[in-house]
């Protein structure tokens, strides 16, 4: 029937409906793809195509789907790896009975999906997530498909695509490497979720096991600890009696990201700069491998050999670790009596990958000491954990308990999932000294691992696509109701109540533009009152309009801007209050800097971080602060920074990344060289900032000001120099000495480093930067840093005022 179809079909009277001229995302029944005639579908916002290829060196024709808007064709989806066209006489269509075909010059290549309603009715869109769905035309719950691809992956999993099972119609997706790069179909390598009793991502070659993730513990997987909600992915494990699946969405819209499985790893790209950014790989070195030590062995990527026995048990094979031998693993040191429960005990292992889930028991609802009881009484439980560790290695829940010996797990660096281990009680004792000196040497492994893996991808993170929507949209004139703006009015009566006049025992501060007082509303809200000087008073028009503006920038990590004034010759702000005051009074100061101790600090620059990224990625405006600096950042009674002071901030409408201004107006010590001598301001001069600000929240020092008694460097070049050195711990404020996680420190310092490069184009973008942060990304080495002084940058001087489509928000100041 279908060749019939076909027949019919390709008369040239027919030709009349599938030429449609303009692109299209979805076809009707009338319609349909067609090889011959190029034609493709393309997502409504443009991001995906779908339209027939041919893959490397091959003449074969598929069907798939590709990133319609990036230079490089890149494939996410393959409709008929298994069944290449030969010829060019490839055409998709809704056939006659209402299934998706894909047909060729004599029949039917395959049948993606089956009629399950009324055929003439049925229409195929490509969606901007790139999901090609099969729907009725006037289907009213839009998510309801007939048929979609996101149910059979490829090599590429998108944002928004379930990885797992639906347990209710035993559909699996997993993702299968192509053959090769000229062969879509299923090669040998697969990526799926194992529906254990404590599911796990593994990673099959054939059918044998490669690659485990280890289970999901609420906050990430043990054995890649590095993948991590943050503020550019965020990811959620689903798993019930229907449904078992891991998610990820990519929160800033602007980033183009993928995730894929190739001939021999799973790897996820970010688009960077023309061209595909490898970020994340597994499995990331030998150790990875699936059970390479055996049964209680220890995979430590440093030791010769590798593969080490854990406390409490020695190697099996006498022939001592010959590579061939390892897998034999570990027997015990000493017998485990399991009758007698006196001599039986657990030994804590910290930070562990946990072992394979094959032979796993799950209770979400325990507590550890319920499941501790319950590994006790059954001689073959050999281990039990926490199943959930979402509110910290402290704060853990549920049980899991593994019977039988356990294979497959390690020590990870940054790693937080503690695992007990069944040992005789003589062992107990001796267990503690130990285990902190493998954590210290896993660290330190780590470190050595994370330089290689840079040396190997040395990917140079700036911007990311900027991928904007269109101009913004700024009515000039609005009139002067002050029922038009959307921020609350507060009357000159009221503020001047709550702030006992402008008593001066409620002045908190000055700034360039006017006071800040301290409020207390009537309703006992305590504000910030930022009181405009009248010679900074800009055009009443042009206030509003950055009132409104800055009113609409709504974020955990910058300060909020309550309601504004106006009466007679006051203009002025209201913004929350900020009990711990700024940023700068704590680390700059001898006797408070010792109450933020690492981990605080740590969380206040992923803060400023976050923040920042708002700023610059937001998918409807670009701003660019100008004056990033610790006394602009400040803290709410939990500890969580704010970024303030807009006074200086541009926002940047549509496509525009940079502007120039002969006003060069900053704070000396932060401002980075092009925007210091040749008024070039960008996202990457807030980045040159945000990195003065890292190394002084990191050494408790100012930049400016602050010279090395010894050699007269500022601290920019005095943190390369001991960088350099192998030193760089004596930069590292006293204070933080004992709290500080050493990875961490050096990861931040190398991150500031990349943000002080000379050259804009070197240094990374926000996004870059907050998954460096996380450990998310490879870290390049940085260059050396400008260190600004008595540097010149080539280019002179422009004397262009600013462009159109860009604002000058001044005034915009909270203390
Ligand atoms: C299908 O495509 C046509 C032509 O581009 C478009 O006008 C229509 O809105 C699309 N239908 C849906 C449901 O998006
Ligand atoms: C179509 O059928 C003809 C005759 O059976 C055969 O020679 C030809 O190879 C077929 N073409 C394709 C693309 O399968
Ligand atoms: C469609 O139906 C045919 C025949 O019943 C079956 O062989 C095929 O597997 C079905 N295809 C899909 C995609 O469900
Ligand atoms: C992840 O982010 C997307 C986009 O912001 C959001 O729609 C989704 O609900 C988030 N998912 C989770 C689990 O937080
Ligand atoms: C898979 O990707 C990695 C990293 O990009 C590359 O080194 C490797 O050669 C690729 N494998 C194949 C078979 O293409
Ligand atoms: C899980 O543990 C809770 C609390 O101990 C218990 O009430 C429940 O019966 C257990 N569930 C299973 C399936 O064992
Ligand atoms: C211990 O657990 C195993 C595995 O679940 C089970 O087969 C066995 O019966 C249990 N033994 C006891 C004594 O409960």
């Amino acid at each position: 029937m279908d060749i019939s179809v076909f027949v019919f079909l390709s008369s040239s009277f027919f030709l009349f409906y599938f030429v449609f001229s303009h692109a299209t995302d979805n076809i009707t029944g009338s319609q349909f793809l067609s090889d011959r005639e190029a034609t493709t579908l393309v997502s409504k916002d443009g991001g995906f195509a779908l339209g027939f290829f041919s893959p490397g060196d091959s003449t074969n024709r598929y069907l798939g789907i590709w990133y319609n808007n990036i230079p490089i064709k890149t494939v996410v989806w393959v409709a008929n790896r298994r069944n290449p066209i030969t010829d060019s006489s490839g055409v998709l269509m809704v056939s006659s009975s209402g299934s998706l075909v894909l047909l060729n010059q004599n029949s039917t290549v395959v049948r993606l999906a089956n009629s399950t309603k009324e055929a003439g009715n049925s229409m195929v869109q490509l969606l901007d997530s790139g999901n090609l769905v099969l729907r009725e035309v006037h289907e009213e719950n839009p998510e309801n498909y007939l048929w979609q691809s996101f149910d059979y992956p490829s090599d590429t999993w998108l944002p928004g695509m379930k990885l797992g099972w639906d347990l209710r119609t035993g559909l699996e997706r997993r993702l299968t490497a192509w053959k090769s790069s000229d062969d879509p179909s299923p090669g040998e390598l697969s990526w799926g979720i194992e529906l254990h009793n404590y599911p796990e991502f593994v990673m099959e070659k054939g059918s044998k096991m490669y690659f485990r993730t280890g289970p999901w513990n609420g906050l990430g997987f043990s054995g890649v600890p590095e993948v991590r909600a943050n503020a550019v992915f965020n990811f959620s494990f689903f798993s019930n009696k229907d449904e078992v699946y891991f998610i990820f969405n990519i929160i800033q819209h602007s980033v183009i990201s993928r995730s894929v499985l190739n001939q021999t790893q799973y790897e996820r790209y970010i688009w960077d700069n023309g061209k595909w950014s490898l970020y994340l790989h597994f499995p990331r070195d030998e150790c990875d491998t699936y059970n390479l030590c055996g049964v209680y062995g220890n995979c430590i990527i440093s030791e010769s050999p590798i593969c080490q026995c854990i406390q409490g048990f020695k190697p099996k094979s006498a022939n001592t670790w010959i590579p061939d031998e390892w897998s034999k693993g570990c027997v015990r040191s000493t017998q485990l009596s399991c009758q007698d429960k006196e001599k039986i005990g657990f030994v804590k292992f910290v930070g562990y990958k946990l072992p394979d889930t094959t032979y796993s028991w799950v209770n979400q609802s325990m507590n550890l000491e319920e499941c501790r009881v319950k590994c006790l009484n059954n001689c073959s439980c050999m281990a039990y954990s926490n199943s959930d560790i979402k509110d910290g290695p402290d704060g853990g829940s549920g049980c899991v308990i593994w019977y039988g010996d356990l294979i497959d797990f390690k020590p990870t660096a940054a790693n937080r999932q503690d695992i007990y281990i069944r040992m005789p009680a003589s062992e107990q004792v001796k267990g503690k000294q130990k285990m902190k000196v493998t954590v210290i040497v896993v660290v330190a492994i780590a470190s050595v691992f994370g330089v290689l893996w840079i040396l190997y991808c040395l990917c140079k993170m700036t911007s990311l696509r900027d991928k904007m929507e269109n101009n913004v949209m700024i009515d000039q004139n609005i009139e002067g109701q002050r029922e038009d703006l959307e921020v609350p009015f507060f009357s000159l009566a009221t503020i001047a109540t709550a702030t006992n006049n402008f008593s001066i025992n409620n002045k908190l501060g000055e700034g360039g533009f006017g006071h800040v007082y301290k409020g207390t509303l009537t309703d006992g809200q305590e504000i910030a009152v930022k009181r405009l000087s009248q010679s900074s008073v800009q055009g009443l028009n042009e206030f509003k309009n950055e009132v409104t503006l800055i009113a609409k920038l709504q974020h955990r990590n910058l300060v909020r801007l309550l309601g504004y004034c106006i009466e007679g010759h006051e203009t002025i702000l209201i913004y929350e209050y900020m009990p711990n005051r700024s940023l700068d009074s704590f680390i700059f100061d001898q006797t408070r800097a010792g109450v933020l101790g690492w981990s605080m600090r740590f969380n206040i620059i992923c803060g400023i971080a976050r923040g920042l990224l708002y700023l610059h990625e937001d998918s409807r405006l670009r701003i660019i602060h100008r004056d990033l600096k610790a006394s602009n950042i400040l803290l709410d009674s939990n500890m969580i920074p704010k970024i303030s002071d807009f006074g200086m901030a541009k926002i940047f409408g549509g496509d525009q990344t940079e502007g120039n201004t002969n006003r060069v107006a900053g704070t000396y010590g932060y401002m980075a060289p092009e925007y210091a001598i040749d008024g070039l301001y960008s996202v990457k001069s807030d980045v040159f900032s945000f990195g003065i600000l890292l190394l002084e929240i990191l050494s408790g020092k100012k930049n400016r000001g602050s010279f090395h008694p010894s050699h007269g460097q500022n601290l920019v070049g005095n943190a390369w120099k001991l960088w350099k050195e192998g030193k760089p711990l004596e930069l590292i404020d006293t204070c933080l000495k004992d709290s500080c996680i050493l990875l961490e420190i050096v990861r931040c310092l190398r991150i500031s480093f990349l943000c002080l490069q000379q050259h804009p184009e070197d240094r990374p973008n926000m996004s870059s930067v907050v998954m460096m942060l996380h450990g998310e990304s490879s870290l390049p080495e940085p260059k050396e840093p400008a260190s600004f002084v008595g540097k010149k940058s080539s280019s002179s001087r422009k004397n262009q005022s600013s462009s159109t489509n860009e604002i000058t928000v001044t005034l915009l100041e909270a203390r």
